[in-house]
């Protein structure tokens, strides 16, 4: 089975379709987390946002670093040390931002195994303004910070480059009154290539600009923000006082929701990732999935694998 990790070619594989706390939520008995406590056969647990991509079936670039690494890394024999008695394929991490969902999972790296680390400046500024990320330094974790747009090979045959999208700083981060939807880099698509494989990685974002439409409609695979299907769906299911707009997600459904758009994109698949517990289109046959599914618009879920 390890042998032939080699032999693979370009592909992305989704560790954690999740949002942040995951599915079932560990607190959570809300009508959608209850199913899967339940072994409901139409849900799936789902760990928390994270992709892994190769160019060349040997090495791996992370995008977002999950609390759930761990967990994701064992389900994963393409992830495991292959040689040696200290080895790993991650070659690099990249950050969309630094909400703890994307960067938790980095404290879990510190074993003095060198990787870069990937992020436009705001984000790698979080992680600096936070004592416990400074065991990624000390010569190991090469640092970069990207400049917008810039292309960058990560690991073997993936390019990338972090475009700032609208967003916001992480909920840590926030004072009384945060802006939502600004473009100052705390936020960013992750456009890049596998091989020939051209990718999207947008698990959160504020809104849909025409750049970013310009963006996701040259790519053949667009992963996105899928966190909640209508914008005041915590509130209904009576988990949290936030819309998804004030939490720096589109929603799904409704007027300027993803769905218009991204169901008109052209591009060969589109998948909803970072995926919310409380968001429906996780039941298999619900009114919300087949809604979704309608569009030609696929739900991810952990293990997915997307090849060119
Ligand atoms: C988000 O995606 O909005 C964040 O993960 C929220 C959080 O940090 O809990
Ligand atoms: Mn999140
Ligand atoms: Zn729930």
């Amino acid at each position: 089975m390890l042998a032939s990790a080699s032999t693979l070619t370009a592909r992305l594989v989704v560790l954690g379709a999740a949002a942040g706390g995951g599915y079932p939520q560990w607190n959570c008995r809300c009508g959608v987390c209850r199913l899967a406590w339940d072994g409901d056969p139409r849900v799936a647990p789902r760990t928390q946002s994270s992709v892994a991509v190769t160019g060349d079936g040997a090495s791996y670039t992370l995008l977002n670093a999950s609390p759930d690494l761990g967990q994701q890394i064992r389900a994963t024999p393409a992830l495991w040390p292959r040689e040696g008695m200290r080895d790993s394929p991650i070659g690099a991490v990249v950050l969309t931002n630094g909400d703890i969902d994307h960067v938790a999972g980095l404290l879990s790296l510190r074993e003095r195994q060198p990787f870069r680390l990937v992020a436009l400046a705001p984000v790698h500024a979080a992680l600096d303004a936070n004592p416990m990320f400074g065991v990624l330094q000390g010569g190991v974790v090469e640092r970069i910070v990207a400049r917008p747009g810039e292309i960058i090979e990560t690991t073997p045959g993936v390019r990338i480059a972090l475009s700032p999208i609208p967003g916001k700083v992480p909920l840590y981060r926030e004072g009384d009154e945060p802006e939502i939807g600004v473009e100052t880099g705390e936020t960013a698509g992750v456009f890049g290539s596998a091989a020939a494989m051209r990718f999207a990685y947008v698990p959160g974002c504020a809104a849909l600009t025409d750049p970013l439409i310009g963006w996701l409609s040259n790519s053949d695979v667009v992963l996105f923000d899928g966190t909640l299907f209508d914008d005041d769906e915590m509130i209904r299911a009576e988990v949290g006082s936030k819309t998804g707009r004030r939490m720096g997600h589109v929603p799904i459904s409704g007027p300027g929701g993803s769905l218009d758009v991204l169901g008109r994109l052209g591009v060969r698949r589109t998948i909803y990732v970072h995926l919310n517990n409380t968001n429906p289109i996780l039941i298999e046959g619900s009114p919300e999935r087949r809604c979704v599914e309608r569009a030609g618009i696929e739900v991810a879920y952990d293990g997915m694998e997307i090849l060119p």
